[in-house]
């Protein structure tokens, strides 16, 4: 397993260019099932975990190829409906091919994520929808195995989520979009990646309203047609950046992004001290002192994002005065704690809440990446620690972060990956 040797104490300066949203590629390259024709996705990100929804629906018959940061695929030639574990197991938004198999074919086979490091993370939503839509559903042998009864179609119905889940409106509004008569969707989830996932499926002809709300309701129609879309900017890697100038005194300029989704992390980091400018596709962040203690609970779209949690814990890790962490997302997202302790935070867990004390430095360590996000917290830590710290299965950062090093390289960090 490839590892990261980072040399600190750095300060994190510099201009960086976003890349597209993994979490909004996600579910777009696997829309790109549904329509009779070419689909071209620009601003996809290289990263493994994109790589393997490509392979995904490759292995079904779909024509598909990246050519650098574009996806062509055509969903003509389809030969099989079915998502092996192989695949699935390695990334968890697999299961995102099941409403649009089961819409556009009538029929899948995917097999059914594992349980994950930040938590069981079931997807019971996905196929309560599903089921509602007239989708027959069995698990068995660790698979969903699903099939629309009425002459392979999927019928409009009326469904309320029983909690705000990302990945379940993303499966079901892809399905809905083929499916016969009118949709209604309560308690969707708002995210602007959920919102990027509607806005491509209508220009491919489906027809959508309330999107970006709660309530959205998709008429369906026969078929769709393909179109040329491109990916929004990366929400959580723009934060990812900014958190290092938070830490280090350090100056980000962040490119290619955009301010819209990001004001909750944006107003912490104000809270924090960081001065914040923005224009229609830049933000930099400018820290002058160090930072002074927040509080901060992660919430759904609008609210703070879970997926910057860990980031920010780390610039708390060096604030004056007490901050707290509350994570209402996932039930396991604290296991970066343990590895920010190890390089000399004060943190202590209290159930879904983290009290952290503000030390004046962190010290380098050989530490262990948890989870994606939590990978990053650790690498803008070893960065702002005097001396050499090795940051061990880096695979995580791998999935979700593009070009990763050369980035942080030019905001000044002296990072190099160890390969195994
Ligand atoms: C997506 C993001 C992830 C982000 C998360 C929350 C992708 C690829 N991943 O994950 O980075 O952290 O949204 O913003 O976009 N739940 C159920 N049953 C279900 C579905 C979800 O109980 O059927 C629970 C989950 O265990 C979790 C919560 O609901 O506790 C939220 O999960 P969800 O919004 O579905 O997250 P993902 O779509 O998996």
């Amino acid at each position: 397993m490839d590892k990261f040797k980072i040399i600190g104490k750095s300060r994190i300066a510099g201009e960086v260019t976003i890349s597209g949203s993994k979490n909004a590629a996600l579910p777009l390259l696997a829309a790109m099932l549904l329509p009779n024709g070419e689909t071209v996705l620009h601003n996809v990100p290289t990263l493994k975990d994109t790589e393997t929804l490509v392979k995904l629906i490759g292995g079904m018959g779909v024509r598909i190829k990246k050519e650098a940061n574009t996806v062509i695929a055509d969903a003509r030639t389809v030969t099989n409906y079915y998502a092996p574990y192989e695949l699935v197991r390695t990334m968890r938004a697999s299961i995102l091919v099941l409403g649009p198999l089961l819409a556009r074919f009538g029929e899948a086979e995917v097999s059914l994520p594992g349980g994950c490091s930040i938590g069981s993370r079931p997807v019971d939503q996905h196929l309560k929808a599903l089921e509602a839509m007239g989708a027959d559903i069995i698990v068995e042998n660790g698979y969903v195995k699903a099939k629309a009864l009425k002459g392979g179609k999927l019928i409009g119905c009326d469904f309320t989520f029983d909690m705000v889940t990302v990945g379940g409106t993303e499966n079901t509004i892809m399905a809905a979009a083929l499916a016969s008569g009118t949709t209604r969707l309560e308690n969707c989830a708002c995210e602007p990646e959920v919102v990027d996932l509607a806005n491509m499926l209508v220009a491919m002809g489906a027809k959508i309203d309330g999107i970006g709300t709660p309530t959205m309701i998709i008429e369906g129609v026969d078929s769709l047609h393909g179109c040329e879309y491109s990916v929004i900017a990366d929400r959580i890697e723009t934060g990812s950046y900014l958190a290092g100038a938070l830490m280090s005194c350090g100056d980000v300029l962040t490119k290619n992004t955009t301010t819209g989704f990001l004001q909750p992390v944006l107003k912490k980091m104000q809270a924090m001290g960081a001065v914040i400018t923005a224009g229609d596709d830049w933000i930099r962040a400018v820290m002058k002192s160090r930072p002074k203690a927040v509080d901060i609970r992660t919430q759904v779209h609008p609210g703070f994002p879970t997926d910057m949690q860990a980031q920010l814990m780390a610039v708390c890790c060096l604030a004056e005065g007490v901050s707290t962490i509350t994570e209402n997302i996932f039930e396991n997202r604290f296991m970066h704690v343990p590895e920010l302790q190890r390089m000399g935070a004060s943190i202590k867990v209290d159930g879904h809440t983290a009290v952290i004390t503000g030390v004046d430095s962190f010290s380098p360590a050989p530490v262990m990446a948890t989870d994606l996000r939590a990978s990053m917290s650790l690498v803008m830590a070893a960065a702002c620690a005097d001396g050499e710290s090795m940051i061990d299965r880096i695979y995580h950062i791998d999935r979700g972060y593009e070009n990763v090093e050369n980035k942080l390289r030019g905001l000044g960090v002296n990072i190099e990956r160890i390969k195994a």
